[in-house]
């Protein structure tokens, strides 16, 4: 039987391959493997604080979860990638099962992840799925963060609008980290995104008063 590193090392290279430039499909920089090496390290660093999580489930979600934006962008990216995922796990689900994961929970994880505050299925309880859309929300503040949101919404809208935006998703649940882990791991970063936030407000209005 494979120790369950190898395991999770054997499925990271299979997953790294679909988020991989290739046959013409469209690129999505801001889901790519450096954001999912970055939900999967977020991951591990909030579970080292919650003890009683199906490590494995997590890793996993976290290895695929965005994989159906490089492939399908006229559904919701969720239900692609779980659906992407299920045929994948196939070859995987001997090995899943005997360590413990159950492969049906996992792409549930995905199907639910872009969604966990506001769901009523019953994964939206499980703390694996709390973790993995707190990993993932990390990812949208910080530094990190401030690159990905302004590359995806700042090109298209004023600046100003920006911060309206960031002032409106403050106000909801985007901020909110479900996980004592997350908290942890997310604070610096969230608290970094909500002073930028500020000042990014005050240098608009230091000096874009407008011109007589
Ligand atoms: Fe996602
Ligand atoms: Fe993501």
């Amino acid at each position: 039987m494979l120790r369950k590193d190898d395991l999770i090392r054997k499925i990271s290279l299979k997953a790294e391959d679909f988020y991989k430039e290739k046959d013409g499909r469209p690129v999505d920089f801001l889901h790519d493997w450096g954001h999912v090496t970055r939900v999967y390290n977020a991951c591990l660093k909030i579970m080292e604080f919650e003890i009683k999580v199906n490590r494995i489930e997590v890793l996993v979600a976290a290895l695929f979860h965005d994989i159906g934006r490089w492939y399908d962008q006229t559904k919701p990216h969720a239900e692609v990638s779980a659906q992407m995922t299920k045929d994948i796990l196939l070859e995987f689900s001997k090995e899943l099962i005997s360590a413990g994961a159950n492969p049906e929970k996992i792409v549930n994880l995905i199907n639910y992840h872009a969604t966990a505050h506001n769901c009523t299925h019953e994964i939206c309880d499980s703390l694996e799925l709390k973790i993995l859309a707190d990993a993932d929300k990390i990812d949208m503040f910080g530094p990190v963060g401030i690159i990905r949101v302004s590359a995806s919404y700042g090109d298209k809208n004023p600046i100003e609008k920006s911060v309206d935006q960031l002032h409106e998703e403050a106000k909801t649940d985007n901020f909110t980290l479900h996980t004592e882990g997350g908290r942890k791991v997310g604070l610096y970063y969230k608290e970094y995104l909500i002073k930028f936030n500020k000042d990014l407000n005050a240098q608009i209005e230091d000096l874009g008063t407008p011109i007589n």
